[in-house]
């Protein structure tokens, strides 16, 4: 039975339960100095002055930073519009503070506790101007994104007036989600080391290439100068993706005192210049005939902004092609405010979106008297009604037909209040998950050692996700060698180049790469064993021999057998290797590709104090191969929980008189916790996708929590008849 799709064991999960696996603070480095960062207490205006004599005069403090005195980088050019996020740093270059919680200085010490004390006695004046802080403000001074490649800003299909007028029911509504921070239990953290004019970064990434092509830029060297190592990334979500100022500063302030550097981004500061996903609203406009077909879908998207870079939460993506409308119409809009730049954040686009769009559904089925599965279904995408394009897959149909069967929805009445346990008011609601199926070029060697060892490698990450776990099993698949064998090795700019780990595509671009790697492997040892006299297996055609645990042998007479190990001995002891590169071709303009899934949401509210439990969540998923059961499983429920988390506790609050999140910690901005999650049955469809790359995997990384926040709104309104538009839903809005 092939390894690929069993659910072994993290290969890396004895590492972590004992502690063994060093994060990026935690690599023991010599002369090892720490350092903080101060952030801005005002959201907007210029720094007149930061008196440093105090923290300076205090004991262990090696450097303090300021814009009065921290090193000239190069000049940037301006990034090209639609750079992504962090294109723009505050590295201490001017004066000019764009939100509350910008890097303004940074004091290097000889300990934590000393970097922070002095951090504490910096003396800084402001001269403070207006800022906007306020969202309905901010929507007065819309402005247009750029176009991405293959995502214009804006689309238009079919109609819309037409249809919106022959509709027989009409939806319209506005909905409304918060600023979210990432708090992946690592914080964002990096020790940098200069020798010489070479910068090393131990720096927790999802790109280990993309922190270095930054670091270069900054400082102005070569990448080749630049070494940036990650083996383990305790969470990233997406705020890991680009480097953030911190990065940088910890290579600046390593210069200024000549000595190692550990910057850790502490809790309370990953609420501002780290990255956040953005607050939305959302116009969504619904027309449909009688039978429940679409005739128009406009959804019209606002996301917020900052003033000193921009970045775009695509929302109205959803909209364009889940459903088979007659006429669609989506336009995306910044409004700018004095926050820290926003950020990707687990489904960019697709977690907001799809709540709108699944909510407006779910509000459109009700007015029709329609079963919202049945709704979905009759306006069902056979083709890519955006793109005119076939889909390379598509399980959508039979992940509606699972999830409501292992939820039991056909036993749901579709009167709102009318499920009761005891007291208890029991909603039902559902909705579809979508994310698009990406891949990038990624690069990956194996190598076959003496002992009979394989080393994999590519410079990938393990987010937390199991790309140790899937490579490996990737890994002995292809080359015939058993799990145990093989040491999948990631996480170094060192390594063969791999892209960002976002965007769910890691599996479908470095999986690639790392099978051609490894059959290339065993080709080469294949043909060694034939071209060698020594060899049991001298003379027999290269392709006649199969690789097996470990053994070469020939088809068909599996007594003619030897070790691939001892190929190696014979080469001198010399690792046998080899190399690959994997990159998509012209498959995205034949086909689209999107993973799909349907989710079904339990609530019970309590009708007097209005509290949510979730006792149950269905999900099924169509995407494609899925390479380890266990680890991919555990992705989807991760996500789950997540959606759960949005739909219920995320929210990010901001004073608007400071612009400071208020809830900066873990204590008061909530995440679910054990308790907050009932039971979550997840389940994958088979599907065989021969189109997305030659693994047939599509990615699972983001779909988990697509869709979540719409089917718990709708269960809520299923319990309560109290329809909530705008997210978290908590008990102040239901009662
Ligand atoms: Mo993901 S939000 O593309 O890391």
């Amino acid at each position: 039975m092939s390894i690929i799709g069993q659910g072994i064991d993290r290969t890396d999960g004895f590492l972590k339960v004992t502690g063994g696996a060093l994060y990026s603070a935690e690599h023991p480095i010599d002369k090892l100095s720490h350092a903080v960062m101060v952030l801005s207490t005002i959201p907007s205006g210029t720094i007149s002055s930061i008196d440093t004599a105090a923290a300076s005069a205090m004991p262990g403090v090696l450097a303090v930073l300021t814009p009065q005195n921290a090193p000239r980088l190069p000049k940037q050019e301006k990034p090209p519009p639609g750079a992504p996020a962090g294109a723009k740093l505050s590295l201490l270059q001017d004066n000019v503070v764009h939100y509350n919680g910008q890097p303004i200085a940074v004091v290097v010490a000889e300990s934590l506790e000393q970097a922070r004390d002095a951090a504490r006695h910096l003396a800084v004046r402001y001269a403070a101007t207006p800022a906007v802080l306020d969202f309905r403000k901010a929507k007065q001074n819309l402005r247009k994104p750029p176009s991405q490649p293959e995502k214009p800003t804006d689309s238009s299909r079919g109609n819309l007036a037409g249809g919106m007028s022959r509709a027989a029911q009409r939806m319209d509504a506005v909905y409304t989600t918060p600023v979210e921070n990432h708090n992946p239990m690592e914080p964002h953290a990096t020790i940098a080391v200069w020798e010489g004019d070479q910068l090393t970064l131990h720096d927790s990434t999802q790109y280990v290439g993309g922190a270095r092509k930054a670091a270069a830029k900054t400082f102005g060297i070569a990448p080749d100068k630049v070494r940036v190592h990650c083996p383990f990334v305790g969470g990233g979500f997406g705020s890991k993706g680009t480097p953030w100022s911190h990065v940088m500063l910890a290579a600046m302030a390593s210069k200024v005192v000549a000595r190692p550097v550990k910057l850790v981004v502490e809790r309370q500061q990953m609420f501002g210049p780290v990255g956040a996903r953005p607050m939305t609203e959302q116009h969504l406009r619904l027309g449909a005939a009688r039978d429940g077909k679409l005739t128009a879908v406009q959804h019209d998207s606002i996301s917020h902004t900052a003033f000193l870079d921009d970045f775009l939460e695509p929302c109205a993506l959803v909209s364009r092609s889940l459903y088979n409308a007659e006429s669609a119409r989506t336009t995306h809009r910044y409004a700018s405010m004095h926050l820290g730049v926003p950020t990707y954040m687990r489904a960019p686009g697709e977690a907001s979106g799809s709540f709108a769009l699944e909510s407006a559904l779910d509000e459109l089925a009700y007015k029709l008297k329609m079963d919202p599965v049945q709704l979905r279904l009759q306006n069902y995408a056979e083709t890519d009604p955006e793109k005119n394009l076939p889909y390379s897959s598509k399980s959508l149909r039979e992940c509606y037909r699972v999830a409501a069967e292992r939820f039991g929805w056909a036993r749901r009445t579709a009167e709102p209040r009318s499920m009761r346990e005891g007291k208890t008011l029991v909603g039902w609601g559902m909705a579809t998950a979508t994310y698009p199926t990406n891949r990038q070029k990624s690069k990956a060697s194996a190598a076959l050692h003496a002992d009979g060892s394989v080393v994999v490698r590519s410079g990938t990450h393990d987010l937390g996700t199991g790309t140790y776990t899937v490579m490996t099993q990737i890994a002995a698949d292809a080359l015939g060698v058993p799990v145990t064998k093989v040491r999948f090795e990631l996480g170094d700019t060192a390594m063969p180049e791999a892209p960002v780990s976002g965007g769910s595509m890691t599996v479908a671009s470095v999986g690639p790469a790392v099978h051609a790697a490894a059959t290339a492997l065993r080709e080469k040892l294949a043909a060694m064993a034939a071209a060698d006299q020594r060899s049991p297996l001298k003379g027999s055609a290269a392709a006649d021999l199969v690789a097996e645990n470990g053994w070469l042998s020939v088809r068909g007479a599996p007594e003619r057998r030897e070790a691939m190990a001892a190929l190696v001995a014979r080469n001198g002891g010399k690792p046998v290797e080899a190399d690959s590169e994997s990159a998509p071709g012209d498959e995205k303009k034949q086909y689209s590709m999107h993973a799909f899934g349907a989710v079904f949401v339990e609530v019970h509210v309590d009708p007097e104090l209005g509290t949510i439990r979730v006792p149950r969540v269905v999900g099924a998923y169509g995407v494609g191969k899925l390479i380890n059961k266990k680890t991919g499983h555990s992705q989807l429920l991760g996500g789950v929980v997540w959606g759960l988390g949005m739909g219920l506790m995320e929210k990010t609050e901001i004073d608007g008189r400071t612009g400071r999140a208020l809830n900066a910690n873990l204590a008061d901005y909530h995440v679910p916790v054990n308790a907050d999650i009932g039971e979550i049955d997840v389940s994958v469809v088979e599907e065989n996708d021969p189109h997305v790359n030659p693994l047939g995997a599509k990615g699972i990384g983001e779909i988990g929590i697509v869709g979540v926040a719409a089917a718990l709104a709708n269960a809520v309104y299923h319990a309560t008849g109290k329809r909530i538009r705008d997210l978290p839903i908590t008990v102040d809005k239901l009662v």
